[in-house]
């Protein structure tokens, strides 16, 4: 805590609980954390999870790394402390969502095992949800979808993830998808498979 903020008293009772939240929706809140190289599918399964669980009835808020980055988290890049913060805000704001009964849907690089275990810190363990995109750099180079594997080619992107930036494997992650066989519907349901135990009541 710096000096500036050593009088501030947060209160986390609040008069409804999170329980009632929950109960009033009808769903437990978690976060469903996806992370994964930049061209991976997390953006296109995030949304698609969502679509797939209003449907099912669950009120659900997607954080995305573009949405964000250009918003809240305009003021930062790409280097480790950036990346860092960029993360440890995300959480933050998954951290209100859940405490509203909100099921979280994450999408963001979050490349380094200290990242993600930040993420996990802030949410808690018992609610976070760390689905791995193993689409492999080649799949997701050969996409391209957004450019950004050439310009990092050709040096114009510095700190590029997976290629002049490191992206750690995860070693905790509940499920892995590799998206490069598999249509948006498989994956929603392997997702399900996995998710809709977690978010029931
Ligand atoms: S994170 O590493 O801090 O978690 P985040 O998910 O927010 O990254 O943002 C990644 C998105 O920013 C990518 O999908 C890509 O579109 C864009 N981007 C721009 N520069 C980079 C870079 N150097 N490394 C990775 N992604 C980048």
């Amino acid at each position: 805590m710096t000096k500036e903020n050593s009088n501030i008293y947060p209160v986390f009772d609040n008069s409804v609980s999170r329980r009632e939240k929950e109960l009033l929706l009808n769903q437990k809140s978690k976060i469903i954390w996806f992370t994964g190289l930049s061209g991976s599918g997390k953006t296109t399964l995030a949304n698609a999870l969502e679509k797939n669980l209003y449907e099912k009835g669950f009120l659900t808020q997607i954080l995305d790394g573009d949405n964000i980055r250009s918003g809240i988290n305009n003021n930062l890049g790409f280097s480790p402390e950036d990346r860092m913060e960029n993360v440890r805000r995300i959480a933050e704001i998954a951290k209100l969502l859940l405490n509203s009964g909100v099921i979280c849907i994450c999408a963001f690089v979050s490349p380094t095992e200290d990242i993600r275990n930040l993420v996990c810190g802030i949410a808690g363990d018992e609610d976070f949800i760390e689905i791995y995109m193993s689409t492999p750099l080649e799949v997701c180079e050969r996409r391209d979808v957004k450019g950004l594997y050439q310009k990092a080619r050709a040096g114009e992107i510095k700190n590029f993830t997976g290629i002049s930036a490191p992206f750690e494997i995860p070693k905790n992650a509940a499920l892995s998808i590799d998206t490069t066989n598999k249509s948006v519907e498989e994956c929603v349901n392997i997702l399900l498979d996995k998710v809709l135990q977690e978010i029931s009541l």
